[in-house]
């Protein structure tokens, strides 16, 4: 199947979450979802359903919302069992365009030691399993799970069996992120050449960054022939990452004159070789970094904030002279407004709704009213408001979890020659509101050790850090911390002026993420999971 430009399909709700700590509930998903929309991807992984009931809820919901006729797929993960196979298609039947993506492994490590499976086991179980999806939707997309590792003939039957059982999208994974961008692309030419019913289906890509080569390893792929591409938000993902949605598509974008022969088209086209709006790229970066609580590096490529330095002030001379000695693309096409100052402390509601609807949030009544109450309150403290103060205003008040546990006082007394202590009340689940005090060897760690007293809820805090929202002395900190329970982490984020105050927030945050997951109960892992493939469930 050839057509002159690559299919995005997003999984940041789908692997990108299975990164530790980056566990979103139902609204922080939708509100990722209804951004990926924006940004136009053309399919959506928004979860899988069957790890557990908020997941399920999480696809269908998306399935509901953002599904809609002239929007993405929306596609539900499922490994080969009928259990899964139907939670996803109950999830994803909302949609106007639904997908069930099923996989199962093919290696000989993983057959032999995860599944304890034959190679003719194997095979059955992918002709059965795909002809169940098949059942519920047309669109059905086959992994062989590790195919990086898999022997090349079992993997070339496998898949022409996936076919012939009705899948018309093959994604070939690098699960374990080994292959180089030379064997990545012969993998893909391999399978052009061997598998006889090749052209019935899209081949899809999908990789791990464990080596940093996910990106160059796509790239080689599209040259080859694969024309759906796997990738996430800032490359968020399991270990080291996926492919990062904005590096391929920019490099796609960028150098368009480099790829067009590879899709048939003149070395000159203008014609884009995805349907991605780049405009929307940063955004979405910000808006899955702040759900997330994993921070982008100040070089990551396109969306650190080092990635256009020259823009926000470290002119060079020769960027001065002509911006095209040191710049290859503009950072406007990626939507960065340079932190535009828009709004201050006399802006009135509408304008304050004008913006943040420019900015894709839109609120409802009661949401605009709580935001707009903190925004008089920031602009109160700070003369000038930044689209990265009202995005991080909305992420803060409106996108928040669940509040079980509610901060009412945080007291603090700091200073040299001052023994740190914090005084806390938080309002509990119950309704009681409890206080206590604590000393620490800074603001900070007199906080977490007064709110510990009140919330007896065993946690190691394993990272702490603290941004600047923009510049300037008045500017909001932005606090991330992550904490660890078990073998789980969980990531908490806040934002204020005062940052011994976000540091409080950001913490209850996590600990209200942490309560919530233990109420819900684990979901399962779609990978780490051992159960038996099959028609079992
Ligand atoms: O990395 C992987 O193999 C996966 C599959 C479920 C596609 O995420
Ligand atoms: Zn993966």
């Amino acid at each position: 199947m050839t057509q002159p430009r690559v299919l995005i399909f997003d999984t940041t709700l789908r692997d990108g979450e299975q990164s530790p700590g980056a566990t979103m509930n139902v609204a922080e998903k939708l509100a990722v979802a209804k951004q990926l929309a924006r940004l136009k991807v053309d399919i959506i992984e928004a979860g899988f359903p069957f790890a557990s009931p908020g997941d399920f809820e999480a696809v269908q919901t998306i399935a509901g919302e953002v599904g809609l006729p002239d929007g993405p797929v929306i596609c539900g993960l499922a490994r080969a069992t009928k259990g899964d196979i139907e939670a996803a298609a109950k999830a994803i039947a909302p949609a106007a365009k639904g997908r069930i993506h099923t996989f199962l492994a093919t290696s000989d490590i993983h057959m032999k030691y995860k599944l304890k499976k034959s190679r003719a086991e194997v095979l059955s179980i992918t002709e059965e399993m795909v002809s169940y999806a098949k059942s519920f939707t047309d669109d059905i997309e086959f992994s062989p799970e590790d195919a990086g590792r898999s022997e090349p003939e079992f993997l070339y039957q496998v898949l022409e069996r996936a076919i012939q059982s009705g899948a018309t999208t093959l994604n070939i994974p690098d699960t374990v992120g080994y292959l180089t961008p030379g064997e990545f692309g012969d993998l893909i030419r391999g399978i052009k050449a061997n598998v006889p019913s090749i052209q019935k289906a899209v081949i899809s890509v999908h990789g791990h960054n464990d080596l940093g080569l996910a990106v160059a390893n796509f790239l080689e792929a599209v040259k080859a022939g694969a024309r759906q591409l796997e990738c996430t938000i800032n490359g968020i993902g399991e270990r080291a990452g996926n492919a990062a949605l904005e590096e391929l598509v920019m490099a796609l974008h960028v150098r368009r004159q480099y790829y067009n022969p590879f899709f048939g088209l003149p070395v000159e086209s203008e014609a884009p070789l995805t349907n991605i709006n780049t405009q929307e790229i940063y955004k979405a970066s910000r808006l899955v970094s702040n759900m997330t609580g994993m921070l982008v590096q100040p070089n990551k490529a396109i969306v650190g904030a080092n990635a256009f330095a020259h823009e926000s002030g470290i002119h060079q001379d020769g960027v001065l002279k002509n911006r095209l000695t040191y710049e290859i693309m503009d950072a406007q096409s990626i939507g960065l407004n340079n932190n535009l100052i828009v709004l201050g402390k006399h802006s009135g509601r509408n304008a304050f709704r004008t913006r943040l609807s420019e900015l894709g949030f839109e609120l409802s009544d009661q949401d605009l009213n709580k935001a707009f109450l903190r925004f008089k309150d920031v602009a109160d403290k700070k003369k000038e408001i930044s689209d990265r103060d009202l995005e991080a205003i909305v992420n803060n008040e409106i996108l928040q979890v669940a509040e079980h546990f509610k901060l009412d006082l945080i007291q603090v007394s700091c200073g040299s020659n001052a023994q740190p202590t914090a005084t806390i009340t938080v309002r509990m689940p119950d309704g009681r509101d409890l206080t206590d005090a604590s000393v620490g060897t800074g603001p900070v760690d007199a906080i977490y050790r007064a709110i510990n007293r009140i919330v007896d809820i065993e946690n190691d805090l394993i990272e702490y850090s603290v941004q600047s929202v923009t510049a300037g002395i008045d500017a909001m900190g932005e606090v991330t911390i992550r904490v660890r329970n078990g073998d789980r982490i969980y990531s908490g984020h806040a934002a204020n002026t005062d940052i011994v105050v976000a540091s409080a927030y950001a913490y209850i945050n996590a600990l209200n993420r942490l309560y919530a997951a233990m109420q819900a109960g684990v979901a399962i892992h779609p990978q780490h999971a051992n159960v038996p493939v099959g028609t079992g469930v």
